[in-house]
């Protein structure tokens, strides 16, 4: 069993990426149905401003991500971190009528020259609740279920692997995909429909309905061989022990325990991380003795050999040893100290 997880876990270890399908996507928010609106063109994510930005625009959004209703117009800004000086703006007085697929075929005009990203445009929406991991321990682990013409059904495993089930994951707000299995036994079999097979999802995909799938209904599947999901749960971090929220000994919470990090492998790109996600700038090169001027800790070691490409939006997205595993003693914690308070 160690082993099938570990193998597992190397497989799905990868940084998330968002919106290879879709050509527009929502930065910065909670999940992927809310935050700062970028367009895609020519392989380059860019901006858009927000004259003339209304409900209507953010409607042709939500469909278009497959999330739920437009729930409101926020200001790009609230979503961190902010867009860099040199980020393109590519779309300005976004006009659609609220019926369109997609955003491009709104109408909008290329001129751009009196935008600043403080203009930049944002979209809420509601998030789309028609995925699910039911009859498991959280809402981040169980039976795939799917909801179609009002009713919740199942998800065959055939055509189904990871990354099938790291798209489900990132969708629900969960970590990152760990496990993916049929249904084993009778406890955890659905009931009722079976709604879909052949689900086949290249991992880079938004959201399930992205994913080219069988029709709905449409099987010859039983419930024995429902798909089964487990992620890791999102998780929080803070930094102890400094003068602000910014600066400290990083610890992060897992099954409703704080524990730290250990320092191995750790560097410049994780501590950009961490000040990312914590809402708190660049962070500050710290020498070893600095680092560990922030004390001990006591309690868990929770991380270990923690790895990001520096462009994560949380520290759940970097690769890291399974929870609790390390070969670490609380002198080798992490501290970060990040340039704003
Ligand atoms: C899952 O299947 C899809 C499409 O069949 C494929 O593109 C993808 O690479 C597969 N992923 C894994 C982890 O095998
Ligand atoms: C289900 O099985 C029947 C009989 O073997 C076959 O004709 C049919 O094409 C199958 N349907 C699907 C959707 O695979």
């Amino acid at each position: 069993m160690d082993l099938l997880f570990s193998l597992i876990f190397a497989i799905c270890t990868g940084p998330v990426l968002l919106g290879s399908s879709s050509r527009v996507r929502l930065v910065g928010g909670p999940h992927h149905c809310e935050g700062r609106v970028e367009v895609e063109q020519e392989g380059q994510w860019g901006t858009v401003c927000d004259d003339g930005w209304d409900i209507k625009d953010v409607a042709v959004v939500c469909r278009e991500l497959g999330c739920g209703v437009a729930k409101g117009t926020p200001s790009g800004v609230l979503y961190k971190p902010l867009a860099e000086k040199e980020q393109n703006i590519f779309m300005q007085e976004v006009a659609c009528n609220g019926m369109e697929d997609t955003l491009f075929h709104c109408e909008w005009s290329e001129d751009v020259f009196n935008c600043l990203h403080n203009e930049d445009a944002g979209a809420l929406c509601e998030i789309s609740e028609n995925v699910r991991l039911a009859g498991g321990p959280g809402r981040c682990t169980g039976r795939v279920e799917v909801k179609h013409q009002g009713q919740w059904g199942t998800v065959c495993n055939a055509g189904w692997n990871l990354s099938a089930a790291k798209v489900v994951c990132q969708q629900l707000g969960c970590g990152r995909a760990i496990l993916t299995q049929r249904c084993c036994n009778e406890a955890t079999q659905g009931q009722g429909t079976i709604w879909l097979t052949q689900v086949s999802c290249s991992g880079q995909e938004p959201s399930l309905w992205d994913c080219p799938s069988g029709h709905w209904g449409k099987n010859n599947c039983t419930h024995e061989e429902d798909t089964w999901v487990e992620c890791e749960d999102p998780f929080d971090l803070r930094l102890v022990g400094g003068d602000t929220r910014c600066s400290g000994r990083l610890e992060v919470l897992h099954k409703g325990v704080w524990g730290s990090v250990c320092d191995d492998g750790w560097g410049e790109n994780e501590d950009q991380v961490v000040c990312k996600q914590l809402g708190c700038g660049e962070f500050l090169f710290l020498s070893v003795k600095a680092r560990r001027s922030f004390g001990p800790g006591v309690g868990r070691i929770w991380l270990d050999d923690v790895h990001c490409s520096g462009k994560e939006q949380s520290l759940e997205q970097c690769q890291h040893r399974f929870w609790g595993y390390h070969n670490c003693n609380h002198k080798e914690d992490v501290a970060v100290i990040c340039s704003e308070h």
